[in-house]
């Protein structure tokens, strides 16, 4: 396979001043809480999780959950979009939690995962989010921190894949899968 460079749609530069930016807001929105649990949705958004998470200044831990998308043609029924693959270690019940997650397009998968989480009863759920796709929404999905909101093309980078290249790439980049 004949090696592709992504082309540059945001900078390692101003991702790491967005992550600075996010962490400082959300340090101060958390301000008195003593314990924010960071989910991290597997397996994109091990990146962001870990720049975001060591940018805190506030007390957290850190879960993870894996979910898996089924193909387009199987998304007739919202509840049927979406199977979980692994659940988190621990009960979230009475806990200030955090999904962080490093796209929504379709936002089937953020609204499956923000049902599932908002029936074990945590003290507050909210959504943390390094890109949206706005053109490409279906459903309705609250993000309270965003990153980034681009136009409706394939991206890779900071965690994102195609076929499972380029997650670590520093910055965001296009890759034009006819290509
Ligand atoms: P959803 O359509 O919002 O449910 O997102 C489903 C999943 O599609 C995301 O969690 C990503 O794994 C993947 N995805 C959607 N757009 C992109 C992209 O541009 N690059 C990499 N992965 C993407
Ligand atoms: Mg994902």
């Amino acid at each position: 396979m004949s090696e592709i460079t992504p082309e540059v749609l945001i900078s390692e530069q101003k991702i790491q001043k967005k992550v600075a930016d996010l962490a400082a807001r959300i340090s101060a929105d958390y301000a008195d809480c003593d314990d924010l649990l960071l989910v991290g949705i597997l397996k994109g958004s091990f990146i962001f999780l870990s720049d975001l998470s060591r940018a805190l200044t506030i007390p957290r831990s850190v879960d993870f959950m894996a979910l898996s998308t089924y193909g387009e043609s199987e998304r007739t029924q919202t509840d049927g979009a979406v199977r979980m693959i692994m659940d988190l270690r621990r009960n979230i019940t009475g806990k200030h939690v955090l999904v962080v997650e490093d796209i929504v397009d379709t936002g089937y998968t953020l609204s499956y995962l923000l049902r599932n989480l908002a029936a074990r009863q945590p003290a507050s759920l909210k959504t943390c989010v390094l890109v949206e796709k706005p053109e490409r929404r279906e459903v309705f999905t609250q993000i309270d921190y965003l990153g980034f909101s681009i136009p409706d093309v394939w991206v890779v980078g900071c965690g994102l894949d195609w076929a499972e290249r380029f997650r670590t790439l520093p910055y965001i980049g296009v890759v034009h899968p006819e290509a």
